[in-house]
């Protein structure tokens, strides 16, 4: 059964999931915790659904999933740290996921800064959105959508997106999924918090990153330039080489980075 009672069973760790809000239908999950957040829901609460009627996606897009196929659910964080500080938990969320994959038996690598791929296709989705109370978090929300059990991906979609179940040929309990990420994400945030930033991740995350030594275009509104992925910086930026040899840092919100022949 995927419903509250089962998935609270399966979460074993200290805070990040410890109180679950599910439902079968709601509008997107984020904006469910941020709702649950404004009525004073606290840190690590966890809000599920079945089906999202608005899921959103970055930049505005939509996130679509049909019932039962997937997990999508929004981690709420009520932070002590600087603001600026709250973008690094997307990456430690994309890694939690990959790590949450690996543990599963899945190879699965990571499109910088948080997609997680398989087959240069992403299976996760991540949308990291923080509210402020003046010049401090009120709070974080982290959705993540995973595309387990889905059977078809819609054609405008199928160069960009797969599935756990298209690209492995079984089906996996999404609840064992759900927890999996739960308790990486707790033991990154930790590691994490210690010192606001992703040194204690790093060279893992280095070790997954798709596109480590590949050549990438960098889409910068300005001016697209192209160069070498070389691997993130303990700020979470993607350490690039260019055409001159210069290494350029490149920060994630800012510009999107794709592979020169694929998506990734
Ligand atoms: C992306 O564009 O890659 C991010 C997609 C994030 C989708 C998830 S599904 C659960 C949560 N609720 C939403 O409305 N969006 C996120």
């Amino acid at each position: 059964m995927y419903d509250q009672e089962t998935i609270l069973k399966e979460i074993r760790t200290k805070w990040a999931g410890k109180t679950v809000h599910f439902a079968k239908e709601t509008d997107s999950t984020n904006e469910w915790a941020k709702r649950l957040s404004q009525e004073g829901a606290p840190h690590g609460t966890l809000a599920v659904a079945e089906f999202q009627s608005a899921g959103k996606g970055r930049l505005g897009r939509r996130w679509q999933a049909p019932e039962g196929s997937s997990v999508m659910m929004s981690l709420l964080l009520k932070p002590e740290f600087e603001p600026g500080y709250a973008s690094m938990l997307t990456v430690v969320m994309g890694l939690s996921v990959a790590q949450a994959m690996q543990k599963t038996g899945i190879e699965v690598s990571i499109k910088w800064p948080n997609d997680v791929v398989m087959s240069r296709r992403k299976i996760c989705g991540i949308l990291t959105e923080m509210g402020l109370n003046g010049a401090k978090i009120r709070e974080v929300v982290i959705g993540v959508g995973i595309n387990v059990n889905l059977k078809e991906i819609p054609s405008e979609l199928q160069d960009k997106a797969t599935s756990l179940y298209l690209e492995t040929g079984k089906t996996y309990d999404r609840i064992q999924i759900l927890a999996q990420v739960l308790e990486c994400f707790e033991e990154n945030y930790e590691t994490f918090i210690r010192t606001c930033s992703l040194s204690g991740m790093v060279e893992e995350y280095n070790k997954l990153l798709a596109n480590r030594n590949q050549p990438v275009r960098i889409l910068d509104p300005n001016q697209p330039w192209e160069g070498t992925a070389l691997g993130i910086n303990e700020q979470g930026e993607l350490l690039v080489k260019d055409e001159q040899g210069t290494i350029q840092t490149v920060r994630a919100g800012e510009v999107s980075v794709r592979g020169l022949y694929s998506y990734v």
